[in-house]
């Protein structure tokens, strides 16, 4: 956890995870056991974005604990709305408060905000990147509902696309050895840099599977291009760690198409207000996996539904009495769970199981910067929206090849050329050529995602450098 904030459910240790978790379910056994636990401590909370549970269960968790609330919602009620930088806003409310809580629709915000509050700052949902508290309630909910988080099965339907409490709760759930299922929306698949993610980083394949049960979740609708037509594959990952690294050859895994009876169904919504301006915005409504006590029937006899809500029309009110449906006790556990998390932060309780481990994951990870060539493709990013607060910075990976990935926003850039100074000459290479010892070393070279952009920036190719220039210059330390 950088800085004691909370920005992505990754920040968090498993040990972390479950430190919170414990602390919420003794929270939840009496919520008014802790009058005066936070006495003398002000959170901000600071709502740009709409919200009904998030900022109610905040503030009611912060309350609880005898602590106080500020808050504005709403960018219209701030100086945002007379132009004031996020970076200024972020500033000026630490020092009214202990703790921000922040919720904007730029992905990277609270990012962003981290590099200029002098408070911990929670994540509450940053554009449609990521929404770690939210997975926090998720996984409370299913440890309750399901005793060990070891192994779960869970379809997670909707909005894969746009959804941020999918994002975070992908990463979260696989970290406990989770078989998931992805059943989206027409057209609302993962974004490739989650898949990419998912496969190079948590070493879980993706595999294509017939749509087996699922299809019923799909059955009868109307509307969208493919109408009618049945729903043939969708995507999941296996429950073990694909160990791609010992056995390239040997996959030790099984792909099972049924997920059983017992699995759980994360059900989201259609993120409407993400899609304006993109060329989806227009597209008609397609297949939408919907949950009602018809498409579940029998076959999900022991299923668990689960929904961040707002729920629109993705998952029918006939389910509200059935013994399967979960999502508004999942709701309720909002309070005890941002009751544990504002204690852990302000450290008011101590980290048990996290402990002193927790003193190395303050140190930030190398990254490389803008000025070497590469700025993040995503228009919604904070570096994109707010460049004059914060300079892009990318986290490096090597798996599958060179790659990074943006600190704000999470999205991935693949250059495909490297540059480097060769006796004075400017000399551009194809990046599987790039070689390194150290991730510090990165920061010698310049990356190019095209030819175009290598050659408008003075390099020229190894090739045409060749008749005059000396041998290679790698940099081997
Ligand atoms: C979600 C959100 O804001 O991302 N809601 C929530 O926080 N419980 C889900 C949504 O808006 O669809």
């Amino acid at each position: 956890m950088y800085k004691n904030s909370l920005v992505s459910i990754e920040d968090l240790s498993n040990e972390e995870i479950e430190d919170i978790l414990d602390l919420a379910q003794e929270m939840q056994q009496n919520l008014r056991a802790f009058p005066t636990l936070a006495s003398g401590n002000i959170m901000a909370s600071l709502f740009f974005e709409a919200s009904t549970r998030t900022r109610g269960s905040f503030e009611s968790a912060m309350n609880r604990l005898g602590g106080r609330t500020i808050t504005t919602t709403g960018i219209g009620s701030s100086s945002l709305e007379k132009g004031e930088t996020l970076a200024d806003t972020v500033r000026v409310w630490s020092s009214y408060s202990d703790l921000i809580v922040l919720r904007h629709p730029w992905e990277g915000a609270a990012r962003l905000a981290v590099d200029y509050a002098s408070v911990p700052v929670i994540n509450a949902g940053d554009g449609g990147h990521e929404h770690p508290t939210q997975t926090l309630c998720d996984l409370f909910t299913l440890r309750a509902e399901k005793r060990n988080l070891e192994g779960l099965k869970v379809a997670l339907c909707g909005d894969l696309k746009h959804g941020r409490t999918v994002h975070s709760l992908i990463f979260g759930l696989l970290r406990f050895g989770a078989e998931l299922y992805f059943v989206p929306g027409e057209g609302l698949d993962l974004p490739e840099h989650v898949k990419t993610k998912i496969e190079a980083q948590y070493k879980r394949p993706i595999e294509k599977i017939p749509a087996g049960d699922f299809q019923a979740l799909y059955g009868g609708q109307t509307g969208g291009s493919q109408d009618g037509e049945p729903l043939d594959a969708l995507y999941m990952t296996p429950s073990k760690p694909h160990l791609r690294t010992l056995f390239e050859d040997e996959p030790n895994f099984e792909f099972k198409t049924s997920p059983g009876r017992e699995v759980v169904f994360y059900v989201t919504r259609r993120q409407t207000e993400r899609e304006t301006g993109s060329p989806s915005a227009q597209a008609p409504v397609g297949k939408y996996p919907r949950i009602s006590k018809a498409t579940m029937k029998k076959r999900f006899s022991r299923a668990t539904v689960l929904h961040p809500l707002p729920r629109v029309d993705e998952l029918s009110y006939d389910m509200d009495d059935d013994h399967r449906s979960k999502y508004f006790v999942q709701a309720a556990y909002g309070v005890p769970v941002r009751m544990a998390l504002i204690s852990l932060i302000l450290e008011l309780k101590p980290w048990k199981k996290a402990g002193e481990r927790r003193a190395e994951s303050q140190v930030e990870e190398p990254t490389i910067v803008a000025t070497q060539g590469i700025e993040c493709a995503n228009p919604n990013c904070v570096t994109n929206r707010e460049s004059q607060s914060c300079e892009s910075r990318f986290l490096v990976f090597t798996e599958p090849q060179v790659r990074f990935t943006c600190n704000y926003c999470g999205w991935e850039i693949a250059p495909i050329f490297y540059g480097t100074q060769q006796r004075g000459r400017k000399i551009y290479k194809p990046i599987g050529k790039l070689r390194f010892k150290s991730q510090h070393q990165l920061f010698q070279f310049r990356f190019f995602c095209s030819e175009d952009e290598a050659l408008g920036e003075g390099f020229v190719s190894v090739s045409s450098a060749v008749e005059t220039a000396a041998p290679v210059f790698e940099v081997k330390d």
